[in-house]
């Protein structure tokens, strides 16, 4: 039995209780459940040396201080970080891409480029500064079915762009970006580039020297850490020339009441006591994803992906986001069912079946606005999926099927998007165009009626 194989076990969240079988938990992409090393690990911090890094001389501080900055190490070799001092400790990917965007020298007519599938922490802010600083902000295409197109950047690539920010790994549709080459066409056009690790990080190996990247943004709630941490990492060097998001305690090394002089990466941009729980817990989940093995990871994502869309295949009311092979998605299986709204599919899934997914537009509204979808709901598979959670969506879905009468109007094809190879364009749900509501109220357990639509998740991440 591998570390894979036992890993459910050592997750609170997945036990259930007698009379209560666990949730199959498919909201990974969202955020990911904590196995037992990590809550001792910020256990240990309040019971064992709750004090302050770098601040006062005692033996608590002396603790947190070695064991905060030993996991500023570790965070750096699990990423293959250019230096420790790139490795920056925030709240989450939000944060990071913020305080890059607000710590660049912008001038009136810098061009931004994004891809038109971008989560809205990577869009808003550059609208902001379009808005305010005069910058131009401009979306690369992504080619349907999940196909990646360099021509089509590098058109976009003269006049040189001041930032190409983009997504490593879509959390719409699970398709990845070719870094590196990107990283290399970037850099020959004199920018930088700004990558959106949230749904990588969690599910591959990742080498940041190796990838070349000057910015790397991730959440490490969505990697078995507690909520409300992240981390940029940079080569200090390109730190070095942004200006700090946030200032004050921590940052400098020294002030009077007229000025002061700031430290070095990465302390300028760790203001005020940070989040020394949460930092040591995210630790241990990274340590808890060695000792599981990444490469492993992302074969056990693509098999459970795979069963699902083999499954689903005949089912013509069913449409997939994204690439056709599951392997290119191996995280994320992002559907809709002809004429059921994805909120209803959600809420069914969950009261029928236990079966715990998103639903909505996952934050990233431009994308579906763009297609006048309504939203999609989306599995998301890690670690500690079993084939049961798997068959247990299935299940659902095909009660879904049954439960609600086929939309008027049949799909364009009469075939399965599962099968089609460019399948990005699923029809969009027809909102009380069937029963889909009623049927999801009438599987819903009493107390719950009330949630509705609110739980759609529509504005977050
Ligand atoms: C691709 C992507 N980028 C950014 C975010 C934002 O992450 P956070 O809310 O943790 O800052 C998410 C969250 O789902 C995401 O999936």
């Amino acid at each position: 039995m591998t570390n894979l194989d036992r890993a459910r076990e050592d997750f609170p969240a997945l036990q259930g209780s007698p009379g209560h079988p666990p949730p199959a938990y498919l909201d990974s992409a969202c955020m990911s459940l904590v196995p037992d090393s990590v809550l001792a690990a910020m256990a240990e911090y309040y019971r064992e040396f709750p004090g302050c890094a770098g601040r006062s001389l005692h033996r608590f501080a002396e603790e947190v201080g070695h064991r905060y900055e030993g996991a500023r190490d570790a965070f750096a070799r699990f990423l293959g970080a250019p230096d420790r001092d790139g490795v920056v400790f925030v709240r989450n990917a939000t944060e990071a891409i913020n305080v890059v965007g607000n710590g660049l020298d912008w001038q009136a007519g810098d061009r931004i480029i994004v891809t038109d599938q971008e989560h809205n922490s990577n869009l808003v802010l550059w609208q902001r500064l379009a808005k305010e600083r005069g910058v131009h902000v401009e979306a690369l295409e992504l080619p349907d079915g999940g196909r990646w197109d360099g021509d089509r950047l590098e058109r976009m690539l003269r006049p040189r762009p001041r930032l190409v920010s983009v997504f490593h790994t879509s959390n719409l549709d699970g398709r990845s970006l070719p870094i590196r080459e990107i990283a290399d066409r970037v850099h020959d056009a004199g920018g930088q580039l700004l990558v959106d690790g949230c749904q990588a990080a969690p599910h591959q190996p990742v080498d940041l020297a190796r990838l070349g990247v000057d910015f790397y943004a991730l959440s490490l709630h969505k990697m078995l850490g507690p909520t409300g941490t992240g981390l940029l990492v940079a080569p200090s060097a390109t730190l070095a020339e942004l200006r700090p998001l946030i200032v004050g305690g921590e940052t400098v090394e020294w002030t009077t009441l007229t000025d002061h002089r700031l430290r070095p990466p990465p302390h300028r941009f760790e203001a005020g006591l940070q989040n020394y729980a949460g930092v040591l817990g995210a630790r241990a989940g990274i340590e808890y994803l060695e000792r599981v093995g990444r490469e492993e990871v992302r074969a056990h994502d693509a098999a459970l992906n795979a069963r699902v869309t083999s499954a689903l295949e005949d089912e013509p009311r069913v449409h997939v986001l994204g690439p056709a092979a599951p392997s290119e998605r191996p995280s994320i299986f992002g559907f809709t069912v002809d004429g059921v709204d994805p909120n209803d599919a959600a809420l069914f899934l969950d009261a029928g079946h236990r079966v715990l997914v998103r639903s909505g537009m996952h934050c990233v509204h431009s994308w579906y606005a763009a297609r006048g979808l309504s939203g999609n709901v989306r599995a998301s598979f890690y670690l500690y999926n079993s084939t049961e959670d798997a068959d247990a969506l299935v299940r659902g879905v095909r009660e879904l099927i049954e439960r609600i009468p086929a939309p008027a109007v049949p799909t364009p094809t009469g075939t399965s998007a599962a099968k089609r190879p460019s399948a990005a364009r699923p029809r969009p749900s027809r909102r009380g165009a069937g029963s889909s509501a009623a049927a999801a109220r009438s599987a819903r357990p009493r107390g719950r009626a009330g949630r509705g639509r609110a739980g759609s998740g529509a504005g977050s991440g």
